[in-house]
């Protein structure tokens, strides 16, 4: 294996690339257009940084990759549901993803609202296919995956978003809506490697639920500071889209400069949970700086 996890970032990439290709209903069957904009909403262009949270956990683990396909295709897929949604006119009215014209403007408001609705049935179906894991295992990623994407998960941190524009959210608050919006399928990338590997003790087990927890914030803290530091063309999102609609954000709560110490002080707290693994954890250590180094 590479040395470093860096080198191993554009394979599994690929890997969760393939695999995601092979779980999406071909566009030529029919609903064709349906399949084409479900293809459309998870093959331009994304980081992957989900999955490879997945795998990178996974190796500090020492888990088979054969059996982390299904969570990282599984998250990455309730991921692309997540943006359709969230770039509609009702939610933050988006036009631009990955650089590319949002579903709902390539395609129209139906055609995204139902891609997207049926991304989440097909992720638990990945999951429900991993025949290699145990019941009790495929089970247990079940729970993890539907709360992180539920009411008490992203889909309940999007409705705080939504009814936070324009309010002055304390920190608590704040990061409140972070953790759920955003954190919840970060922290469930890295609980998916936990349940699949062979056994692990409590300590470690705490000690990579508080990482999910911190990596989570920053990277929703990270993400509203590009959109006011960032550029268009390199963010592939339009910039200044929080301001337009008064988001609560730290930056525009707080200012750019405790937005940055912000992440910082996270990513040092998650990096210190890591100490427990040693040298096992270098693939976290890495995704964590990259969540909060990140241009884009
Ligand atoms: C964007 O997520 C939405 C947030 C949760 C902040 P990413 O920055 O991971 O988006 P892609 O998948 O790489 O496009
Ligand atoms: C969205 O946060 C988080 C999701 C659950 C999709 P944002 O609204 O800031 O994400 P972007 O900036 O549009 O990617
Ligand atoms: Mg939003
Ligand atoms: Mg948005
Ligand atoms: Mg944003």
């Amino acid at each position: 294996m590479a040395k470093n996890f860096s080198d191993r970032v554009g394979e599994y990439q690929q890997r969760v690339d393939a695999r995601l290709d092979a779980s999406l209903p071909s566009a030529d069957v029919a609903p064709q257009r349906l399949h084409e904009a479900m293809r459309y909403a998870v093959f331009n262009g994304g980081k992957r940084v989900r999955p490879l949270l997945v795998y990178g956990a996974g190796e500090c683990l020492g888990v088979d990759p054969d059996l982390l396909d299904a969570p990282a295709v599984a998250i990455e897929l309730i991921h692309a549901f997540s943006l359709v949604h969230d770039d509609l006119p009702a939610m933050d009215d988006d036009d631009l993803r990955r650089g590319k014209p949002t579903v709902h403007i390539r395609y129209d408001e139906a055609t995204a609202i139902l891609a997207a609705d049926a991304l989440v049935p097909l992720a638990f179906l990945v999951v429900a296919r991993l025949e290699r894991a145990s019941d009790a295992v495929r089970t247990s990623l079940v729970r993890l995956i539907a709360d992180a994407c539920g009411s008490v998960g992203m889909t309940g941190g999007q409705s705080i978003d939504l009814a936070a524009e324009g309010a002055r959210l304390n920190v608590a608050e704040l990061e409140h809506m972070y953790s759920l919006k955003t954190g919840a399928l970060i922290h469930a990338s890295i609980v998916s490697a936990c349940l699949l590997c062979d056994g692990i003790d409590s300590e470690r087990a705490a000690a990579l639920d508080a990482f999910g927890r911190d990596i989570g914030i920053a990277f929703q803290v990270k993400d509203d500071i590009l959109d006011i530091e960032g550029e268009t063309d390199v963010i592939g999102k339009p910039k200044g889209s929080d301001a337009k609609l008064d988001k609560a954000t730290w930056p525009s709560l707080f200012g750019l400069e405790a937005s940055r110490a912000r992440c910082d002080e996270l990513l040092h707290g998650a990096l210190a949970r890591l100490d427990i693994f040693g040298a096992d954890a270098a693939p976290l250590e890495w995704l964590a700086r990259f969540i909060v180094e990140r241009g884009r």
